[in-house]
């Protein structure tokens, strides 16, 4: 029995996703008569009918590519039940397409936003298949995202880079990494790249209390300090702050992490201070061998799912055993870092500050 299958890749990119696409195709193709549509640009392409019939060789050669073959974009989940100005009913059109092509599932790769449209499918009565990448490593009930970490390893040089610049001449670095809402990639990253200071979302920071570890380092001989600060980091007043207050604030100041917690510093310590910002280098390139493997883990448990009958999914690690979840219960809940994380309570008992 031929089973046609649309895959798309939605949200931010990140490395591995090309991976996982192989993944899936190619476990597909080896153990069922599957026709693979290429969905382009993620639901945008499934709202406007923008696809392509893709043929096995298409997906030969992009293990190592980074990006997605199939582009993606950021189609909100929050309007995909509001009606435009383009009149156009998204919920009605994805269903026409998935209708329209005879699809028998639909695989997409993405993080949360994406999980809470697949969800949104799933609950209209199409078969989704989900596979969890961002770099951002937030979605819940999966240990490791693909993506996360390749990012970790890109943000690790960067801050390697740093730590040799900022010993020669003796400046506190401030490095902000990516992750508006939850600091695992900063977290794993300051510790891998032997920071002095890491500050995340979730744990609100005082700038004097990092003032304090930039002078103590001073006082013993160390003339330079390291400061990994996640790019949606706050300081304890603006976490009182409504969410709304608080980005209206930032938008209106062109606000970035790094620039200011490296300004404040200079204030308050008399510093020499730089702040380092690499961006969307984080999710650029090649993925990592782990990333690799992962995204191949992922790919191939969704095609055993596919040929199972098993939708309404999202594929996940948990410990060494790739499962998964049901997409109604873990879309729409984002995994942040708890306080009393055990990676934030071995950074501490290493000497890490978290301005807290
Ligand atoms: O979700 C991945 C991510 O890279 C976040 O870490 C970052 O806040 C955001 O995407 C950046 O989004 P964009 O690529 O739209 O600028």
């Amino acid at each position: 029995m031929k089973r046609r299958i649309g895959i798309l890749t939605s949200g931010g990119d990140c490395p591995g996703l090309n991976a996982a696409i192989r993944g899936v195709t190619r476990a597909a193709y080896e153990m069922f008569d599957a026709e693979i549509i290429g969905i382009h640009d993620g639901y945008r392409g499934l709202i406007e009918g923008d696809y392509s019939l893709m043929s096995r060789d298409q997906f030969s050669g992009i293990l190592t590519l980074g990006g997605t073959i199939l582009g993606t974009a950021r189609t909100p989940f929050r309007n995909m039940r509001v009606i435009g100005d383009d009149k156009v009913d998204k919920v009605a059109a994805m269903k026409k397409t998935y209708k329209d092509l005879k699809l028998d599932c639909l695989v997409t790769l993405g993080g949360n936003g994406t999980h809470k449209t697949a969800n949104l499918l799933s609950e209209e009565g199409l078969n989704v298949i989900g596979l969890p990448k961002t770099i951002d490593n937030d979605l819940y009930g999966t240990d490791f995202t693909f993506g996360f970490h390749t990012a970790m390893d890109i943000a690790t040089d960067v801050i390697d880079r740093i730590h040799t610049t900022a010993a020669s001449h003796g400046r506190t670095m401030v490095i902000e990494i990516m992750g508006n809402k939850a600091g695992w990639l900063t977290l794993y990253s300051g510790v891998a790249g032997g920071a002095d200071v890491v500050l995340i979302p979730e744990i609100p920071y005082s700038i004097e209390k990092v003032a304090k570890v930039v002078e103590k380092r001073a006082r013993n001989n160390k003339g330079f300090t390291i400061i990994a600060v996640a790019e949606g980091a706050m300081n304890k007043e603006e976490a009182k702050m409504k969410k709304k207050e608080r980005e209206a604030k930032r938008a209106a100041e062109h606000y970035s992490a790094s620039a200011d917690v490296a300004r404040q510093l200079v204030n308050l310590v008399g510093v020499e201070a730089r702040a380092v910002v690499p961006g969307h280098i984080q999710r650029g390139g090649s993925p990592s061998a782990y990333d690799r493997v992962l995204s191949t883990q992922f790919g191939v448990h969704a095609a055993e799912l596919i040929r199972d009958g098993h939708f309404g999914v999202t594929v996940a690690l948990k410990g060494n055993t790739i499962t998964h979840n049901n997409l109604k219960d873990i879309a729409g809940v984002p995994k942040l870092v708890p306080e009393d994380d055990q990676m934030v309570t071995i950074a501490k008992t290493m000497g890490i500050s978290f301005g807290d």
